[in-house]
């Protein structure tokens, strides 16, 4: 692989693994565009709750996700998804939405509603001139981009991430959401296979952002 090629590196992990924080590192050192995709499922998550559609109500959820129109907004390195040119904002991090949001992201009708959308945003990177695109979530080395260039699964410790988000000021429900997405039928989250394992427990930010670098810089050199 030349300097030139364009790389697809997917960050799977727990909730507060600290994947956002080491994507966008990652985004702004390799001028990689940078997705999260846990605000897509937040996003949808707001917009159903707020349709009054429930997870449990299979029959109006297909039409309720057949209404959403989704679009693309770029923010510096960050690709946000627009839902009828709604641009998500901190209410996707409601307490709200954390307690509801696995209930949704279980469903197989939302995740395939979502599938093709997360997998074209590597056109976008491309159109856009970026060198590689940096997508985090819970299926993207084993369902979204399993031929990405480097999959990793972010992992720390429960009471680390509680402590992260604790600083944050953000009140969680990080283990219960953990359970739900770990033991869910479609796509569950899981170390993808053959994917490299980071611990990031003991590790400052930039210490994680170190060692996945040495893995890229090894990647673009080969
Ligand atoms: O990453 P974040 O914690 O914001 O994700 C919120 C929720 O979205 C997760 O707990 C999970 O239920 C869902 N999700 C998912 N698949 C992804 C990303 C997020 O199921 N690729």
């Amino acid at each position: 692989m030349t300097q030139s090629t364009f790389i697809i590196i997917a960050i799977d992990g727990g909730a507060a693994a600290g994947k956002s924080s080491t994507s966008r590192g990652l985004s702004e050192r390799y001028s990689l565009m940078h997705v999260d995709t846990g605000s897509f499922y937040r996003a949808t998550t707001l917009k159903l709750m707020e349709a009054g559609i429930k997870p449990s109500n299979d029959s109006t959820l297909e039409n309720g996700l057949a209404s959403l129109k989704l679009g693309t907004m770029l923010s510096n390195n960050t690709a946000s998804i627009t839902i009828d040119n709604w641009v998500p904002d901190h209410s996707i991090r409601s307490q709200a939405v954390n307690d509801n949001v696995s209930h949704y992201a279980a469903l197989p009708k939302l995740r395939s509603f979502l599938l093709d959308y997360q997998r074209s945003l590597a056109d976008v990177a491309r159109d856009r001139g970026f060198d590689g695109l940096v997508m985090e979530g819970r299926d993207i080395g084993s369902v979204i981009f399993p031929e990405a260039d480097l999959r990793l699964y972010l992992h720390a410790d429960p009471a680390k991430r509680a402590q992260r988000r604790a600083k944050e000021g953000i009140s969680d429900s990080i283990e219960k959401r953990d359970r739900i997405d770990s033991s869910r039928k479609a796509a569950p989250l899981q170390v993808p296979k053959g994917a490299t394992l980071v611990d990031s427990s003991e590790l400052s930010l930039d210490e994680v952002i170190e060692k996945v670098a040495t893995m890229i810089d090894s990647i673009r050199s080969s």
